[in-house]
């Protein structure tokens, strides 16, 4: 068995968005490596490049160059078939607004990615109840995402995430909607499965929530600016 503790390297990733004829280079070169079990926050001004970089590290969009390593596996030589494979098995996502699906019951939109994943019906609806529960939602099972409050959703929505059991979770602004309550609620839940050895990638624009994060990244401009722990 191999041991794997860097779960990320992202070497000179560069990301030019091209419209039309103009080209915007948005990420100039990002260098960034990270081992398992750590707990980052990425900051830095609006536009400065931060879901551009969670949406390469999370597999939803590849870079323009450069060399990106997840766990131990190169993306630029992975096809669309197996990224979505790792997307759904390796990676966890909760996003500002929580793109929950309004349709479907909450214990449903928790089904959804261990359905994908081929998970029999009876297992599903187990592990998306203990997932509930541990998130504190088992009284809203039923509810449609519609009728339930932010805070709630946002719980529903780290359920989800957890479906198929991830190593890695990546959350854009967890907390941008939520109240000083229901966030801390959140960053309780966030520090829990990074004890629980998850590695976590979380933006957010609050420096107060990062006491529980092991490093803060720093982003300006397309670069990094500086880590400190
Ligand atoms: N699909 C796209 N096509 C063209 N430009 C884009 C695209 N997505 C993002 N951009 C541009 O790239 C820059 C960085 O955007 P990004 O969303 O990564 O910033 P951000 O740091 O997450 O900002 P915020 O804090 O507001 O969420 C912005 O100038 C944005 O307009
Ligand atoms: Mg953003």
């Amino acid at each position: 068995m191999t041991v794997i503790s860097k779960v990320i390297e992202l070497e000179d990733i560069q990301k030019v968005y091209r419209i039309g004829d103009s080209e915007f280079p948005v990420l100039k070169g990002i260098d960034l490596q990270i081992e398992e079990g750590e707990f980052i926050a990425l900051m830095g001004p609006s536009g400065s490049g931060k879901s551009t970089l969670m949406n390469i590290v999370g597999c939803l969009d590849r870079p323009t160059s450069g060399s990106f390593l997840l766990l131990d596996q190169d993306i630029s030589q992975t096809s669309d078939d197996e990224l979505a494979r790792i997307r759904r098995v390796e990676l966890g996502f909760i996003f500002q607004t929580f793109n929950l699906i309004g349709r479907i019951s909450v214990l449903k939109n928790v089904e959804v990615p261990m359905m994908l994943s081929g998970l029999p019906r009876e297992n599903r609806k187990d592990r998306a109840l203990k997932l509930l529960e541990s998130v504190g939602i088992a009284h809203r099972i039923n509810f449609s995402p519609q009728n339930i409050s932010g805070g709630e959703r946002q719980r529903v929505a780290i359920a989800r995430a957890l479906a198929n059991d991830p190593k890695i979770i990546i959350a854009d602004e967890p907390t941008g909607n939520l109240d000083l309550k229901n966030s801390d609620e959140v960053m309780k839940i966030l520090t829990n499965l990074n004890r629980e050895g998850r590695t976590i990638i979380m933006v957010t624009h609050n420096p107060e929530i990062t006491e529980n994060c092991s490093r803060v990244i720093r982003l300006r401009d397309g670069r990094i600016l500086e880590t400190a722990s």
